[in-house]
């Protein structure tokens, strides 16, 4: 039985374009601290983590906190979703339990059937397939650091995984240009190029042609986690698509550099470029607080947009 109706926030356009503009002012009043309602008091948010995390678990844990509800950490070495408990059960016990539940697995399959099991919102905290709210995260530090985000370009240098995914379709929903240099082989999946075909996503293969006056630099990890064995290979693989001051330099002036991370000095990004004036990493993984505030006021609080 599956206990719908709830929203879920599994993907960007689980939000309308209008909905996500709302998001974003929600999270600009939380960073201002103008925000000062609790709307998950007495509400509890489970959390699930079959992958590690630093920012993902302790911005969640501290935002529900902040909102007035709990936040409860489950790890597959003391749950039973690691003695192989079905995703369906799990889904159906937990949501006699708690009032959302955040999950960052492997298979987006997997997180797709939790929401459908699930009676309670189900967000996406990062699969193999992609990381919505670190990519609304990123757009709120654009907003910050340059103001409207319509017709500015995005440059993403490097692998086509997750995060590649969630900007593509970011940039179709919301109406920015992307250009994503990726090595062959490393292309993003074809189903979110696809489904961007209205919008102005490109994909090339030359890093210095994406970063060509673009108003945002940014890339991530070689290999993302459960790739580590590929590491050697993929160093390979990239050598040339290393964000430095050089290809830096070919951005817009005022450019900013952003990464998910956690990030490799050397691999995917030089020292001076991450350390360096132009890099809004820190901002960037502030936001994750504020915007994953915003959309668990809005799933779980019933805050307006
Ligand atoms: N960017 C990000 O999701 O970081 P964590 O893996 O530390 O959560
Ligand atoms: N692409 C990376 C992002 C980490 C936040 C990974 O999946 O490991």
């Amino acid at each position: 039985m599956s206990l719908r109706p709830h929203r879920d926030f599994l993907n960007i356009s689980d939000f309308s374009a209008h909905e996500t503009f709302g998001l974003f002012a929600l999270a600009e009043r939380m960073r201002a601290k103008t925000y000062d309602r609790r709307p998950l008091t007495g509400m509890a948010l489970a959390m699930i983590f079959m992958k590690s995390s630093t920012r993902t678990r302790v911005s969640f844990e501290v935002g529900v906190t902040q909102l007035g509800g709990t936040a409860h950490f489950l790890s597959p070495r003391d749950v039973q979703i690691g003695r192989g408990e079905p995703i369906e059960d799990t889904a159906r016990v937990l949501s006699r339990y708690v009032d959302g539940i955040m999950i960052r697995t492997f298979a987006h399959a997997d997180v797709e059937r939790l929401a459908e099991y699930a009676g309670v919102p189900v967000i996406n905290g990062l699969t193999d397939l992609s990381h919505p709210c670190q990519i609304l995260a990123d757009i709120l530090t654009m907003r910050q650091h340059l103001g409207e985000i319509r017709g500015r370009t995005v440059a993403w240098i490097g692998d086509g995984n997750n995060m590649a995914n969630s900007w593509i379709e970011a940039a179709a929903h919301l109406g920015f240009t992307l250009r994503l240099a990726c090595p062959e082989g490393y292309d993003p999946d074809p189903i979110f190029m696809a489904a961007a075909a209205a919008g102005d996503v490109q994909l090339l293969r030359d890093p210095r042609e994406a970063v060509e006056g673009a108003d945002v630099v940014t890339t991530d990890v070689w290999a993302s986690m459960g790739q580590e064995e590929e590491q050697k290979l993929r160093e390979q693989a990239f050598h040339g698509y290393q964000v430095d001051s050089a290809l830096m330099a070919r951005a817009a002036s005022q450019a900013i550099f952003l990464h998910c991370l956690p990030a490799h000095r050397g691999e995917e990004v030089s020292a001076d470029v991450i350390d360096g004036p132009q890099s809004a990493v820190w901002d960037e993984a502030e936001n994750r607080l504020h915007i994953q505030k915003a959309i668990l006021a809005v799933l779980m609080g019933r805050e307006t947009l």
